[in-house]
């Protein structure tokens, strides 16, 4: 495929389904991450996934993503607290859409900020799973799917 994307999934997402499912919705993280594979698929775009519920092993992901074409991260409550994740996106030169399932702004204050959002390309909250498809729709716009280079 043209391009390479990975999807980082934080912590407590693996529960996704069972998880306050008024706020989350009734997708599991294996049905998301199938829908976004075969959605990338068609814009000639292979998808990784990964999810840990550990810091530092979302640090290490993040410092590798460099060898993708763009990243979508839902770092899920360490969007408000980690600074290391934070100083990880930094190191990266591709494009980095910060993803939410519920719109934190309309949630508990402590949600409101996130340590991410002003060093990412762009954040989606709100829209459930279906963001995740607005964020590969807007990585397909940056890179190009290369119909139209060919044209
Ligand atoms: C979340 C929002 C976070 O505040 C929360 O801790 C999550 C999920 C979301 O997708 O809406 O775990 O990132």
């Amino acid at each position: 495929m043209r391009h390479k994307l990975l999807v980082i999934h934080g912590p407590n997402l693996n529960m996704l389904g069972k998880r306050e499912p008024e706020t989350y919705g009734t997708d599991t993280m294996e049905e998301i991450n199938a829908c976004l594979v075969s959605y990338g698929a068609q814009a000639d775009i292979a998808v990784d996934t990964f999810q840990s519920n550990h810091e530092g092993d979302i640090v290490e992901k993040v410092q590798q993503a460099g060898k993708y074409d763009a990243l979508i991260i839902n770092p899920a409550a360490y969007t408000h607290t980690s600074i290391a994740i934070r100083d990880a996106v930094l190191l990266l030169d591709i494009p980095v859409i910060e993803i939410h399932l519920s719109n934190i702004y309309k949630r508990e204050s402590f949600r409101h900020k996130s340590l991410l959002c002003d060093v990412v390309t762009g954040q989606i909250a709100g829209f459930g799973m279906h963001g995740y498809i607005m964020a590969i729709d807007a990585i397909k716009n940056m890179l190009g799917t290369g119909k139209e280079k060919q044209a």
